[in-house]
């Protein structure tokens, strides 16, 4: 408990990240990558950056409302290597920092009488869902919301940051990255992931160039440049891959049986199993530049949720020549292998989070999704 007031100042601090953030975003908007001459089409990507990579699932969204610039500031001071986006678009085709499309689960707009006529159900990705849909909404409607902390009951203490924080645009996301690398004196990346691509393209609100423009406009527009795009679809991933030299991340659902959902729409049959195999990821090479697969593909658990037996995944991945980023860590019990459980029965009482990393290092991962940064940043150490 000590820990959560810690975070607590650590946010304070955040208010000032933000305002240097907010000063060196003046100087350094809009630069543009400097052409490495040493560049022989052969480089180490990444490798101004610490290794594992860390990279900050939806922010530091153990300690702080996930996808909001304080979620995002505090990852970064916590030695995050890349700042992880999911994002979606709203009616007037602003791109936006959600995990899901629905917006009544991590912001207030269940408090909004203005908007209670647009709670609506509709299919997302072959599931009904009701609630309030990013597209049905603009930006300065949902500038207008707050975010809220999605897991209360086990994150109780991100709650007193409810309301704190507002829906960031992916501008602002980059702004403020710009202007932590200045603040914090290193690279940032961030590694934005695609949501519901297909739900979107649908209804006329595709997201991959607009995305890419963004990134493009940002000054982002090589191989080398420090983001990652990633998504759980296949064709909008071969279609980024003629759009632009950013790296790419093929991503895998926990549910290997499942189709990815425009598979499921153009009804090819492939799975995520059979993407899996050393077939699938030599097709995934084609393509993207690593994978991002549930962390079960590479440990499985056992029926007592105990670690399991890693696979051949890994290796097979790296045998195709793609790096490997499995998620999501989370240091609380109920989301660890049953061996780094603590005894502690409140729902929010953390384990051994770093028995878990440890374990996974071990099978040579490239980088890793965590809700908890630090707690991963602890376990791999300096980089100096
Ligand atoms: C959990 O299951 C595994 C595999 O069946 C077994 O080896 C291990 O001893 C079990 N652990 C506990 C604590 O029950």
């Amino acid at each position: 408990m000590e820990r959560r007031t810690v975070l607590l100042s650590v946010l304070l601090l955040i208010g000032l990240a933000g305002l240097s953030a907010a000063i060196a975003i003046g100087v350094i908007r809009s630069r543009p990558d400097t052409p490495d001459p040493s560049d022989n089409g052969d480089k180490e990507y990444d490798s101004e950056l610490c290794h594992p990579l860390l990279i900050a699932h939806r922010g530091a969204s153990g300690y702080v409302p996930e996808h909001t610039l304080g979620a995002y500031a505090l990852a970064a001071s916590m030695g995050s290597d890349y700042l992880e986006p999911d994002v979606v678009m709203t009616k007037d085709g602003h791109i936006i920092a959600r995990h899901d499309n629905e917006l009544g689960l991590t912001t207030n707009v269940a408090d909004h009488p203005e908007f209670a006529s647009r709670y609506r159900t509709q299919m997302v990705d072959g599931r009904q869902v009701s609630g309030w849909f990013t597209e049905d909404f603009t930006l300065a409607e949902i500038k207008t919301l707050r975010a809220i902390e999605r897991i209360p009951d086990i994150r109780p203490g991100n709650t007193r940051m409810d309301g704190a924080f507002d829906v960031p645009t992916m501008q602002e996301i980059i702004d403020l990255t710009k202007g932590l690398e200045i603040s914090l004196k290193r690279p940032i990346g961030i590694y934005p992931e695609i949501k519901h691509s297909t739900h979107f393209q649908r209804l006329g609100l595709a997201m991959e160039r607009p995305l890419v423009d963004l990134l493009h406009r940002n000054g982002y527009t090589r191989p080398e440049s420090l983001i990652y795009i990633q998504s759980f679809e296949v064709s909008n991933l071969k279609e980024l891959k003629s759009m632009t030299d950013l790296r790419l991340i093929q991503l895998f659902a926990g549910n290997s049986a499942l189709p990815p959902f425009d598979q499921a729409v153009q009804e090819t049959g492939l799975t995520y199993a059979q993407m899996a195999t050393p077939d699938g990821l030599r097709e995934i090479a084609t393509y993207a530049y690593a994978v991002g697969p549930d962390k079960g593909y590479i440990i499985p658990r056992n029926a007592n949720q105990t670690l399991g037996t890693p696979t051949s995944f890994v290796k097979d991945a790296h045998a195709a020549g793609l790096k490997v980023h499995p998620y999501t860590f989370r240091s609380e019990n109920v989301y660890l292998p049953a061996e780094f459980r603590s005894a502690d029965p409140s729902q929010a009482a953390l384990g051994d989070a770093a028995g878990e990393y440890r374990a996974f290092l071990a099978t040579g991962i490239d980088g890793l999704f965590t809700d908890h940064p630090d707690d991963f940043a602890n376990v791999r150490g300096s980089c100096a």
